[in-house]
Order: C-alpha cells, then sequence, then structure tokens
C-alpha cells in the first residue's frame, strides 16, 4: 500500500531515484511559450530542478509537496531565501529569487484552483491506481477551462507494485479524457543498460500533452 508514509520514509531514507539533477529533457522540448505570469501548478514536486526551470520563463509557479525534507533541501540545495506562512494543514515557502512556492502538505488538501498550466512528471505514476482517478480529478479541478496540461507517463513490461507504476494509453486517455494527445514516446531500454539489467525489455516514457484552446 502507497500511504503517505510510504514517501515520507523514501525521503528519510534517501531513496529518491526519481529526483534528477537537471531540468528534464521533455519539459524543455514540449513545454509551450504560454504567457508571462501564467499560473503553473506542479503537483507531488519533490526538489525538483524543473521547478526552477518554469519560474525562470517568468511564470508564477506553485509546487505541492507532502515531505518537509524535500522542500527543506529543495530551498537549501538552491541557496534560496524565502518566507512561510501556514494556510490549515499547509505550509506555504514563497521564495525571494523567482516567481515560485512550495506548498507542503497533502496534495488532496490543496484547493487554489484557476492555474493556467500543469506540469506532471512522476506525480500521476507515482499514485497508485486506487488514487489515481482522484488525482487526476483532484488535479483537473485545480485548473482553468482551457490550461495547458504536460504528463510524463511510463510504460514498461513486468510486474511492480511499487512506483512508479506502468500505465497502457488506454489509461493516460480514460484519466484525462480525450482531449490528451501523445506527443512522444521514447524507449529508454534502448538508450541505457540499466533498464535491461533490471530485467525490463521495454521501458517507454510518453510524453502527453492538453494543448493550448487555439492550437
Ligand atoms: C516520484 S516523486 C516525483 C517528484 C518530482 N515530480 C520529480 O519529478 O522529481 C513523487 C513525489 O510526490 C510526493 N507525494 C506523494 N504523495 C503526495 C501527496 N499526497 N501530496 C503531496 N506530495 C506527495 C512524494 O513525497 C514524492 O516527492
Amino acid at each position: 500500500m502507497i500511504t503517505n508514509d510510504f514517501w515520507l520514509d523514501r525521503w528519510q531514507t534517501g531513496r529518491i531515484g526519481f529526483h534528477q539533477e537537471g531540468v528534464d529533457s521533455k519539459l524543455i522540448e514540449f513545454w509551450p511559450a504560454l504567457p508571462k505570469n501564467s499560473r503553473v501548478l506542479v503537483p507531488l514536486c519533490g526538489k525538483s530542478n524543473d521547478l526552477i526551470w518554469l519560474a525562470e520563463q517568468g511564470y508564477h509557479v506553485t509546487g505541492v509537496e507532502l515531505s518537509s525534507l524535500a522542500v527543506i533541501q529543495f530551498l537549501g540545495d538552491n541557496d534560496f531565501t524565502y518566507e512561510t506562512h501556514q494556510e490549515d494543514e499547509l505550509k506555504i515557502y514563497t521564495v525571494k529569487e523567482l516567481p515560485l512556492r512550495i506548498i507542503e502538505g497533502d496534495f488532496f488538501r490543496f484547493k487554489e484552483s484557476g492555474f493556467d498550466a500543469c506540469y506532471d512528471r512522476a506525480a500521476m505514476v507515482a499514485m497508485p491506481s486506487s488514487k489515481r482517478v482522484n488525482y487526476v480529478e483532484h488535479t483537473v479541478a485545480r485548473l482553468s477551462p482551457h490550461a495547458f496540461v504536460l504528463v510524463i507517463s511510463l510504460r514498461y513490461d513486468g510486474d511492480k507494485n511499487t512506483p512508479p507504476f506502468s500505465l497502457e494509453d488506454s489509461e493516460v486517455k480514460s484519466l484525462w479524457g480525450n482531449q490528451i494527445q501523445k506527443i512522444a514516446c521514447e524507449d529508454l531500454a534502448q538508450t541505457n543498460p540499466r533498464y535491461t539489467e533490471q530485467g525490463y525489455t521495454f521501458f517507454e516514457e510518453s510524453a502527453w500533452h492538453i494543448p493550448l484552446k487555439n492550437e
């Protein structure tokens, strides 16, 4: 069972193999030019450097993360100064150097809405199947009706009952609706022996978007 404690323990014990030192290449490749000051939501953000890249493009970025350790590491690693305040169960960290806030707490308690865009890397695939529909519904409810969405999904062979979970294309479409489109697919097992060494014959990483209305 993937509970909040599972994730807190992963951070406590430093088992954060999902964290990338750089900015995600698919984010750079597939993020469109949105109007400056667009409000971008990054659910389950960890201490991702993608937050910084998005904020540096001029967007108002809000990341939501359960683990206080992740938040503190993110702020410390990047030498950010910040202010904090509490809103019910959520602790809000407002970064001074960039238009960036990190909300520490359970994403399902986060109720702000009207975001213009959403970036999901390793968030949907972190959710167990029992919570995945709720996760996507809760995310979509945070967005404006014509928001841009970029999702990175994974599909691999074999059984694995810990995140990241493998999702069929049909499940991604049924979760996000017919407007989501697959825009790229890369079999990481072809380029990185790590995956074949772990027994995967394929390990596909796909990028999906819900395009802007005028595209
Ligand atoms: C697989 S990691 C991905 C982190 C980040 N998106 C990245 O690309 O590095 C999933 C993250 O979601 C966080 N998380 C899991 N459940 C959560 C919840 N209910 N609310 C907020 N964060 C959550 C975990 O602590 C973890 O940092």
